[in-house]
């Protein structure tokens, strides 16, 4: 599939994605949004996927929702095409995804990177939510995940005053997992998912949905829910195959969907 504002590209089981607006510092427009959508649900349902990487350019993971595709929007245009709710779907996709992030990462490039299960960063990454500075707020989830990931607090000054925060702060408030030399972004982040993808695909998606409610639920409910998924895990060839591995000291040979 070839499209206009992304760039695809399977290495192996790892779908590398590549936001591709360079004139626009991959500013996230209408036609941008879909076709990522597009390619992530794609990957979702093709068993020869296990993981994806999204990333950016040097100069820009992406700069933000298109300012000049919303600037003369009224409330009932946004409110009528509920506008920014196709992102959902994206934050839906089933498999694991890692944000690969070098230079900007604003507003709603900040908020993609939240979408996705974790973050590497560049050393030149910068993040930040600056819509207080064009008299809105975050409107694909910052105000709502960036509390979850870095606290009240540090999430609060950040929207507040739309200041850029640099890699190792980012890394030392837990929004970034590491922080890579930018030159290795890419090639550690298509490593580290190459790593989740030969892992059990099932494991991995079941585990993502453990660590994902830890937002939802009340802690004992979570635990409940761990058990039990923990318990169900014990009826996939997966377990049995990861075991035996284990006791025979040999690689294990995982499904493939
Ligand atoms: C549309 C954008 C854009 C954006 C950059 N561009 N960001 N276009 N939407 N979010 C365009 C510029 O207009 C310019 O186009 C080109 O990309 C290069 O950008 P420059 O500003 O010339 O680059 P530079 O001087 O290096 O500055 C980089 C920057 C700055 C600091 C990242 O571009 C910037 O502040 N961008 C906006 C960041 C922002 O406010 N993001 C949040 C958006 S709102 P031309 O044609 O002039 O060359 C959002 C959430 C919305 O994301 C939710 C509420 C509704």
């Amino acid at each position: 599939m070839t499209y206009e504002t992304i760039i695809t590209e399977q290495r192996g089981r790892v779908l590398l994605i590549t936001l591709n607006r360079p004139e626009a510092l991959n500013a996230l427009n209408r036609k941008l949004a879909g076709e990522l959508l597009a390619a992530t649900q794609a990957a979702d349902a093709d068993p020869g996927i296990g993981c994806l990487v999204i990333t950016g350019s040097a100069k820009a993971f992406a700069a933000g929702a298109d300012i000049k595709e919303m600037q003369a929007q009224s409330f009932v245009d946004m409110h009528s095409s509920d506008w920014f709710a196709e992102w959902n779907h994206f934050a839906a996709c089933r498999k694991p995804k890692i944000a690969a992030v070098a230079g900007y990462a604003l507003g709603g490039g900040c908020e993609l990177a939240l979408m996705c299960d974790f973050i590497l960063a560049a050393d030149t990454a910068k993040f930040g939510q600056p819509e207080i500075k064009l008299g809105v707020i975050p409107g694909m989830g910052g105000s709502q995940r960036l509390v979850r990931s870095i606290g009240k607090s540090k999430a609060m000054e950040l929207c507040l005053t739309g200041r850029l925060m640099d890699a190792a702060e980012a890394e030392r408030c837990g929004l970034a997992s590491r922080v890579v030399p930018a030159a290795d972004l890419v090639e550690d982040a298509v490593k580290t998912a190459d790593t989740i993808a030969n892992m059990s695909l099932t494991a991995s998606m079941v585990m993502k949905e453990a660590i994902n409610q830890a937002y939802e639920l009340p802690l004992a409910s979570g635990l409940t829910f761990e058990r039990r998924v923990f318990q169900a895990l014990f009826s996939t060839e997966d377990q049995k195959e990861g075991m035996a591995a284990f006791v025979e000291k040999r690689p294990a040979q995982f499904n493939r969907r």
